[in-house]
Parts: C-alpha cells; structure tokens; sequence
C-alpha cells in the first residue's frame, strides 16, 4: 500500500501532528508514504497561461515539479492533504499547488485511478475555520474523482502543539483513532458516490459537445468515457 500525504505547511505543528497520528495508525511494514511540504515541494505559482489545460499537463511551466507529486498520488491508494487554518483558508502555498491541479478535475482530464481512491484532509484553527478549510481541500479532492473523502478538523485553541490542551488532544487521539480504522476498511474498497456518479455525468454531456478544448475532448474520448466505458469499472 502506497500513501502520499502533502502537508500545506513546512513546519511541524498541531496540523502536521494530528496527519502524523492518523499516519502511524495505518502505517504497517507494507506501507510505503510519500510526504510532500509546502512551500519547500511546492511549484510557484499558476502563471495563468492555460498550457496545462489547453495542451497538456507537460506543458506547464512548472511540469516537473507538479508532476513529481502526481506521479506519486496517482501510485497511492490514500491521499492526505493537512493544512492550518489561515484567515479561514487553506494556507497559500497549498492553494498554489492545487491550482496547478485544475487540468486533472473532472471537467477536464480526471486520471481514472482517482475514483478509487481514498481521501484524507487534515486541518486544524486555534478558534475558527478549520472546517471550512477541510470542507475546502475536500472540495479539490472530489473534483479529482476521489470518492470516499474523511475530514478531520479541529479547534485547538492553541498557536502550537505543545499549547493544545489535554482535553482537546484525548479527544484528536480518538479521532484519529476512529478514522484511521475507516480508512484502513475501505482500502481496495472505494468506489463512487451518487455525486461523483451525477458530476461525472454532466461533465460527460459537455464533453460530448466540447468543440472548444481538443486536449479534454480527445482525452474523454481516447479514454471511451463518451461511450459505455467508465473510468471505475
Ligand atoms: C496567518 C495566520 C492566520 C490564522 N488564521 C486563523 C483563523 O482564521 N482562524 C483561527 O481560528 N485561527 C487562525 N490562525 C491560528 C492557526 O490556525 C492555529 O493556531 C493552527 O492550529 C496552527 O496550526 P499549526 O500548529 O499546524 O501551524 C491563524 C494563524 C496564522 C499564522
């Protein structure tokens, strides 16, 4: 089993510590983990010239660098994204990543090994905002074609993890405890959702008409998806 987790943040704090707990819950001998920091992995940011998307994903300016963490998702079974909670976003240097990841949401060139994936997301606000930040970096993974995506965010009414509370880390333990479980049930397992299934669908009939972006339209159609074939069967 292979795990790529990409932390949004370089340093190791309550976010990086409760990705860490989850890590070494369904970590075994047969795992191997792939960890990836922003901003000392991350590309610079999406220079908005549509090469990705128009042409292709080698085409992007920052090709390698983004690239070298697809290659290593697309080889994983679990996806973990963490981030903190700033100013009730996901931090910058995450969001310059998962924008160079656009040309791979279902509306353009989903990878078909990502709808049997399983999603993790990670986030943690000393008061507020951690939720919407899982919801957030949740939102990029089923976009992606992930399926079964779990959430754990918390509040940990600290700057750093040495400051989190008793109280509030019994309580992440459990939770971890609990999702790592889920996650290691629903290895080999995942499969679509009713929305996963509905998006695909739209994104589908677009393609069908899509005489504006040659590089998504063959692709669906190199890939059979405008016939019968689906990218989870
Ligand atoms: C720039 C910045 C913005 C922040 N914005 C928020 C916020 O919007 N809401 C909140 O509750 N905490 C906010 N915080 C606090 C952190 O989200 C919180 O302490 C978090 O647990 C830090 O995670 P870490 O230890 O993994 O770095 C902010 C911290 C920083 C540095």
């Amino acid at each position: 089993m292979e795990m790529t987790i990409i932390h949004g943040q370089g340093h190791h704090g309550s976010t990086y510590y409760i990705t860490s707990m989850i890590k070494e819950r369904l970590a075994g001998s047969d795992v191997q983990v792939h960890e990836y920091y922003m901003p000392q992995d991350a590309p610079a940011f999406c220079a908005g010239c549509f090469q990705c998307i128009q042409k292709g994903e080698k085409y992007c300016p920052q090709a390698e660098k983004v690239q070298k963490i697809v290659a290593s998702m697309l080889r994983s079974e679990v996806i973990a994204i963490d981030s903190p909670t700033y100013c009730l976003e996901m931090t910058g240097q995450l969001k310059t990543l998962v924008d160079h990841l656009g040309y791979m949401w279902m509306s353009h060139r989903p990878r078909k090994e990502m709808f049997t994936k399983i999603g993790l997301v990670v986030s943690t606000a000393a008061g507020a905002g951690a939720g919407k930040v899982a919801k957030s970096m949740a939102n990029q993974m089923f976009w992606w074609g992930i399926p079964e995506i779990y959430r754990v965010h918390f509040s940990v009414n600290a700057s750093c993890w040495e400051d989190v509370p008793e109280k509030i880390k019994k309580k992440i333990r459990q939770r971890a405890e609990k999702v790592s479980r889920n996650v290691k049930s629903k290895i080999g397992y995942a499969k679509p959702v009713l929305k996963t299934i509905f998006f695909f669908n739209i994104m589908r009939k677009m393609q069908q008409s899509n005489n504006w972006n040659l590089a998504d339209r063959n692709y669906w159609q190199g890939n059979k998806w405008l016939d019968r074939a689906r990218p989870w069967k």
